[in-house]
Protein backbone atom coordinates (compact mmCIF):
# COMPACT_ATOMS: atom_id res chain seq x y z
CA UNK A 1 0.00 0.00 0.00
CA UNK A 2 1.29 3.26 -0.75
CA UNK A 3 1.96 6.02 1.40
CA UNK A 4 -0.87 8.83 1.49
CA UNK A 5 1.45 11.06 0.19
CA UNK A 6 2.25 8.82 -3.03
CA UNK A 7 -1.73 7.76 -3.02
CA UNK A 8 -3.63 9.65 -6.60
CA UNK A 9 -6.06 11.75 -4.98
CA UNK A 10 -9.21 10.99 -7.05
CA UNK A 11 -12.63 12.52 -7.91
CA UNK A 12 -14.77 9.69 -9.14
CA UNK A 13 -18.86 10.44 -10.43
CA UNK A 14 -21.39 8.06 -11.09
CA UNK A 15 -19.44 6.14 -7.96
CA UNK A 16 -22.88 4.78 -6.88
CA UNK A 17 -23.13 3.18 -10.60
CA UNK A 18 -23.21 -0.24 -11.48
CA UNK A 19 -19.50 0.43 -13.31
CA UNK A 20 -18.95 3.38 -10.62
CA UNK A 21 -19.01 0.94 -7.52
CA UNK A 22 -16.73 -1.70 -9.22
CA UNK A 23 -14.58 1.37 -10.15
CA UNK A 24 -14.44 2.95 -6.49
CA UNK A 25 -13.42 -0.59 -5.09
CA UNK A 26 -10.80 -1.10 -7.49
CA UNK A 27 -9.20 2.54 -6.93
CA UNK A 28 -9.88 2.17 -3.51
CA UNK A 29 -7.85 -1.63 -3.35
CA UNK A 30 -5.39 0.05 -4.86
CA UNK A 31 -4.73 2.83 -2.57
CA UNK A 32 -6.09 5.54 -3.85
CA UNK A 33 -7.68 8.54 -1.52
CA UNK A 34 -11.29 8.16 -3.25
CA UNK A 35 -14.03 11.14 -3.61
CA UNK A 36 -17.07 9.84 -4.68
CA UNK A 37 -19.82 11.60 -6.55
CA UNK A 38 -23.12 10.69 -7.36
CA UNK A 39 -26.89 12.33 -7.74
CA UNK A 40 -28.04 9.47 -5.77
CA UNK A 41 -26.69 10.01 -2.18
CA UNK A 42 -28.35 7.54 -0.52
CA UNK A 43 -26.47 4.83 -2.84
CA UNK A 44 -23.45 6.91 -2.44
CA UNK A 45 -23.33 6.86 1.37
CA UNK A 46 -23.88 2.99 1.44
CA UNK A 47 -20.65 2.95 -0.93
CA UNK A 48 -18.37 4.76 0.93
CA UNK A 49 -19.29 2.80 4.37
CA UNK A 50 -18.65 -0.50 2.56
CA UNK A 51 -15.30 0.66 0.98
CA UNK A 52 -14.43 2.83 4.71
CA UNK A 53 -15.01 -0.24 6.81
CA UNK A 54 -12.02 -1.92 5.31
CA UNK A 55 -13.82 -4.67 4.07
CA UNK A 56 -12.43 -3.59 0.15
CA UNK A 57 -9.13 -3.07 1.37
CA UNK A 58 -8.71 0.59 1.79
CA UNK A 59 -7.27 2.23 4.39
CA UNK A 60 -8.01 5.68 3.68
CA UNK A 61 -10.93 7.32 4.70
CA UNK A 62 -13.97 7.95 1.41
CA UNK A 63 -15.37 10.87 0.91
CA UNK A 64 -18.45 11.71 -0.64
CA UNK A 65 -19.84 14.77 -2.08
CA UNK A 66 -23.74 14.39 -3.49
CA UNK A 67 -24.52 16.49 -6.67
CA UNK A 68 -26.18 16.52 -10.00
CA UNK A 69 -23.53 17.43 -12.26
CA UNK A 70 -25.27 18.67 -14.86
CA UNK A 71 -25.89 21.23 -12.76
CA UNK A 72 -22.70 23.73 -13.42
CA UNK A 73 -22.31 25.22 -10.71
CA UNK A 74 -22.50 21.80 -8.55
CA UNK A 75 -20.34 20.05 -11.30
CA UNK A 76 -17.57 22.72 -11.07
CA UNK A 77 -18.32 22.10 -6.86
CA UNK A 78 -17.86 18.59 -6.27
CA UNK A 79 -14.38 19.59 -8.49
CA UNK A 80 -13.12 22.33 -5.80
CA UNK A 81 -15.00 19.87 -2.82
CA UNK A 82 -12.46 17.17 -3.74
CA UNK A 83 -9.44 19.19 -4.46
CA UNK A 84 -10.15 20.95 -0.68
CA UNK A 85 -10.96 17.46 1.05
CA UNK A 86 -8.53 15.17 -0.47
CA UNK A 87 -5.36 18.08 -0.18
CA UNK A 88 -5.33 17.86 -3.75
CA UNK A 89 -6.62 15.91 -6.68
CA UNK A 90 -4.59 14.03 -9.42
CA UNK A 91 -7.12 12.14 -11.04
CA UNK A 92 -10.86 12.54 -12.23
CA UNK A 93 -12.69 9.54 -13.56
CA UNK A 94 -16.24 10.63 -14.94
CA UNK A 95 -18.22 7.51 -14.88
CA UNK A 96 -21.98 8.69 -14.76
CA UNK A 97 -24.15 8.63 -17.43
CA UNK A 98 -28.04 7.37 -18.54
CA UNK A 99 -28.54 5.69 -21.75
CA UNK A 100 -31.11 7.92 -23.20
CA UNK A 101 -34.47 6.67 -24.54
CA UNK A 102 -35.08 3.92 -27.45
CA UNK A 103 -37.10 4.98 -30.13
CA UNK A 104 -37.51 6.11 -33.53
CA UNK A 105 -36.37 9.58 -34.17
CA UNK A 106 -39.75 10.70 -35.35
CA UNK A 107 -40.74 9.89 -32.15
CA UNK A 108 -38.38 11.42 -29.85
CA UNK A 109 -39.33 13.38 -26.96
CA UNK A 110 -37.17 17.02 -26.75
CA UNK A 111 -36.67 16.85 -23.27
CA UNK A 112 -35.07 13.04 -23.29
CA UNK A 113 -32.90 14.00 -25.83
CA UNK A 114 -31.69 17.32 -24.16
CA UNK A 115 -31.36 15.44 -20.40
CA UNK A 116 -29.60 12.83 -21.99
CA UNK A 117 -27.18 15.78 -23.71
CA UNK A 118 -26.81 16.89 -20.52
CA UNK A 119 -25.76 14.35 -18.22
CA UNK A 120 -23.52 12.60 -20.93
CA UNK A 121 -22.01 15.77 -22.51
CA UNK A 122 -22.50 19.42 -21.06
CA UNK A 123 -21.66 18.05 -17.76
CA UNK A 124 -18.13 17.17 -18.54
CA UNK A 125 -17.38 20.86 -20.04
CA UNK A 126 -17.96 21.89 -16.45
CA UNK A 127 -16.51 18.35 -14.71
CA UNK A 128 -13.35 18.88 -16.73
CA UNK A 129 -13.10 22.76 -17.12
CA UNK A 130 -12.81 22.77 -13.03
CA UNK A 131 -10.22 19.96 -13.04
CA UNK A 132 -7.83 21.74 -15.86
CA UNK A 133 -8.33 24.51 -13.65
CA UNK A 134 -7.17 22.40 -10.82
CA UNK A 135 -4.47 20.05 -12.74
CA UNK A 136 -2.78 23.44 -14.19
CA UNK A 137 -2.19 24.93 -10.98
CA UNK A 138 -0.57 21.49 -9.89
CA UNK A 139 1.16 21.04 -13.64
CA UNK A 140 -0.92 18.24 -14.49
CA UNK A 141 -3.10 15.40 -13.86
CA UNK A 142 -5.51 12.60 -15.56
CA UNK A 143 -8.85 13.00 -16.92
CA UNK A 144 -10.70 9.42 -17.57
CA UNK A 145 -13.67 9.50 -19.38
CA UNK A 146 -16.47 6.57 -19.72
CA UNK A 147 -17.66 6.87 -23.25
CA UNK A 148 -18.53 3.73 -25.20
CA UNK A 149 -18.37 1.60 -28.01
CA UNK A 150 -21.53 3.61 -28.97
CA UNK A 151 -19.42 6.18 -29.17
CA UNK A 152 -17.33 4.76 -32.13
CA UNK A 153 -20.33 3.49 -34.19
CA UNK A 154 -23.81 4.00 -35.11
CA UNK A 155 -26.95 2.23 -33.22
CA UNK A 156 -30.57 2.24 -34.47
CA UNK A 157 -33.39 3.53 -32.35
CA UNK A 158 -30.58 4.73 -29.81
CA UNK A 159 -29.19 7.43 -31.76
CA UNK A 160 -29.25 9.75 -28.67
CA UNK A 161 -26.79 7.77 -26.45
CA UNK A 162 -24.65 6.91 -29.36
CA UNK A 163 -24.44 10.55 -30.40
CA UNK A 164 -23.92 11.32 -26.74
CA UNK A 165 -21.14 9.20 -26.35
CA UNK A 166 -19.77 10.37 -30.03
CA UNK A 167 -19.28 13.62 -28.03
CA UNK A 168 -17.52 12.26 -25.56
CA UNK A 169 -15.12 10.43 -27.79
CA UNK A 170 -14.69 13.90 -29.94
CA UNK A 171 -14.42 15.83 -26.52
CA UNK A 172 -12.02 13.64 -25.14
CA UNK A 173 -9.53 13.96 -28.41
CA UNK A 174 -9.92 17.81 -28.31
CA UNK A 175 -9.20 17.79 -24.52
CA UNK A 176 -5.76 15.84 -25.40
CA UNK A 177 -4.61 18.35 -27.48
CA UNK A 178 -5.94 21.36 -25.77
CA UNK A 179 -4.43 20.55 -22.60
CA UNK A 180 -1.49 17.68 -23.26
CA UNK A 181 0.90 20.95 -23.20
CA UNK A 182 -0.45 21.53 -19.60
CA UNK A 183 0.95 18.52 -18.75
CA UNK A 184 -3.22 16.90 -18.33
CA UNK A 185 -3.55 13.34 -20.01
CA UNK A 186 -7.14 12.92 -21.13
CA UNK A 187 -8.07 9.66 -22.22
CA UNK A 188 -11.70 7.75 -22.41
CA UNK A 189 -12.77 3.78 -21.85
CA UNK A 190 -14.91 2.36 -24.43
CA UNK A 191 -16.89 -0.73 -23.25
CA UNK A 192 -18.92 -2.50 -25.55
CA UNK A 193 -22.04 -4.74 -23.87
CA UNK A 194 -20.94 -4.68 -20.21
CA UNK A 195 -22.79 -7.28 -17.79
CA UNK A 196 -25.05 -4.45 -16.12
CA UNK A 197 -28.93 -2.92 -15.43
CA UNK A 198 -27.79 -0.31 -18.32
CA UNK A 199 -27.34 -3.00 -20.78
CA UNK A 200 -30.46 -4.52 -19.52
CA UNK A 201 -32.83 -1.92 -19.85
CA UNK A 202 -31.46 -0.74 -23.25
CA UNK A 203 -31.98 -4.69 -24.66
CA UNK A 204 -35.26 -4.68 -22.90
CA UNK A 205 -36.57 -1.52 -24.40
CA UNK A 206 -35.38 -2.45 -27.64
CA UNK A 207 -37.10 -5.71 -27.39
CA UNK A 208 -40.07 -3.99 -27.12
CA UNK A 209 -39.20 -2.07 -30.57
CA UNK A 210 -39.41 -6.13 -31.79
CA UNK A 211 -35.79 -6.05 -32.02
CA UNK A 212 -33.41 -8.99 -31.32
CA UNK A 213 -33.05 -8.95 -27.71
CA UNK A 214 -29.66 -11.38 -27.79
CA UNK A 215 -26.31 -10.09 -28.42
CA UNK A 216 -23.85 -11.99 -26.65
CA UNK A 217 -23.19 -14.35 -30.03
CA UNK A 218 -22.50 -11.11 -31.89
CA UNK A 219 -18.98 -10.99 -29.66
CA UNK A 220 -16.20 -12.67 -31.06
CA UNK A 221 -15.12 -13.64 -27.40
CA UNK A 222 -18.83 -15.01 -26.95
CA UNK A 223 -19.65 -13.16 -24.25
CA UNK A 224 -20.61 -9.71 -22.05
CA UNK A 225 -17.58 -8.05 -20.09
CA UNK A 226 -17.41 -7.76 -16.41
CA UNK A 227 -17.70 -4.81 -14.79
CA UNK A 228 -14.31 -5.12 -13.53
CA UNK A 229 -12.95 -5.68 -16.61
CA UNK A 230 -13.70 -1.57 -16.80
CA UNK A 231 -13.00 -0.98 -13.59
CA UNK A 232 -9.59 -2.50 -14.31
CA UNK A 233 -8.97 -0.54 -17.49
CA UNK A 234 -10.08 2.90 -15.63
CA UNK A 235 -7.44 1.77 -13.10
CA UNK A 236 -4.68 1.91 -15.69
CA UNK A 237 -5.47 4.77 -17.44
CA UNK A 238 -6.06 6.69 -13.91
CA UNK A 239 -2.86 5.17 -11.66
CA UNK A 240 -0.49 3.34 -13.94
CA UNK A 241 -0.85 4.36 -18.13
CA UNK A 242 2.32 5.68 -19.21
CA UNK A 243 2.27 9.69 -19.44
CA UNK A 244 2.76 9.81 -23.30
CA UNK A 245 -0.53 7.77 -23.54
CA UNK A 246 -3.26 10.72 -24.11
CA UNK A 247 -5.64 10.86 -26.40
CA UNK A 248 -6.77 7.29 -26.53
CA UNK A 249 -10.10 5.55 -26.24
CA UNK A 250 -9.49 2.46 -25.43
CA UNK A 251 -11.54 -0.45 -27.09
CA UNK A 252 -13.11 -3.30 -24.46
CA UNK A 253 -15.48 -4.87 -26.53
CA UNK A 254 -14.59 -8.62 -26.99
CA UNK A 255 -13.65 -7.88 -30.52
CA UNK A 256 -16.80 -6.91 -31.21
CA UNK A 257 -15.49 -4.01 -33.85
CA UNK A 258 -12.55 -5.34 -34.66
N1 LIG B 1 -23.12 -0.59 -18.64
C1 LIG B 1 -22.57 -0.71 -19.82
O1 LIG B 1 -22.65 -1.74 -20.50
C2 LIG B 1 -21.80 0.44 -20.40
C3 LIG B 1 -21.13 0.26 -21.62
C4 LIG B 1 -20.42 1.31 -22.16
C5 LIG B 1 -20.35 2.52 -21.51
N2 LIG B 1 -21.02 2.68 -20.32
C6 LIG B 1 -20.95 3.98 -19.67
O2 LIG B 1 -20.39 3.82 -18.37
C7 LIG B 1 -20.96 4.78 -17.47
C8 LIG B 1 -21.53 4.06 -16.26
O3 LIG B 1 -22.52 3.13 -16.68
P1 LIG B 1 -23.27 2.19 -15.63
O4 LIG B 1 -23.55 0.91 -16.31
O5 LIG B 1 -22.53 2.20 -14.35
O6 LIG B 1 -24.65 2.98 -15.47
P2 LIG B 1 -25.56 3.11 -14.14
O7 LIG B 1 -26.89 3.60 -14.62
O8 LIG B 1 -25.51 1.86 -13.34
O9 LIG B 1 -24.82 4.24 -13.30
C9 LIG B 1 -24.78 5.57 -13.72
C10 LIG B 1 -24.61 6.44 -12.48
O10 LIG B 1 -24.56 7.81 -12.91
C11 LIG B 1 -25.30 8.56 -11.94
N3 LIG B 1 -25.78 9.79 -12.55
C12 LIG B 1 -26.70 9.90 -13.54
N4 LIG B 1 -26.98 11.19 -13.77
C13 LIG B 1 -26.22 11.92 -12.91
C14 LIG B 1 -26.07 13.30 -12.65
N5 LIG B 1 -26.79 14.20 -13.33
N6 LIG B 1 -25.20 13.69 -11.71
C15 LIG B 1 -24.48 12.79 -11.01
N7 LIG B 1 -24.58 11.45 -11.20
C16 LIG B 1 -25.45 11.02 -12.14
C17 LIG B 1 -26.46 7.65 -11.54
O11 LIG B 1 -27.05 8.04 -10.31
C18 LIG B 1 -25.78 6.29 -11.49
O12 LIG B 1 -25.32 6.02 -10.18
C19 LIG B 1 -21.99 5.57 -18.28
O13 LIG B 1 -21.39 6.73 -18.81
C20 LIG B 1 -22.31 4.61 -19.43
O14 LIG B 1 -22.81 5.29 -20.56
C21 LIG B 1 -21.74 1.67 -19.75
Amino acid sequence: MSSPEQSPKVLLTGAAGHLGRQIATRLATTGCRLALCDVAGARLATLATELGDGRAGSTHSILTIPADVTDEAAARGAVAGAHELLGGLDVLVNAHGVEGPTSPVEALDPADVRRTFDVNVMSLFWLCGAAAEVFKAAGGGRIVNLASGAGLAGGAFTGVYHASKHAVVGLTRSLALELGPSGIVVNAVCPGFVTSPMVDRIVSSLGRLDLPTEYAHMVPLGRYADPDEVAETVRYLACEAPEYMTGACLVLDGGLRA
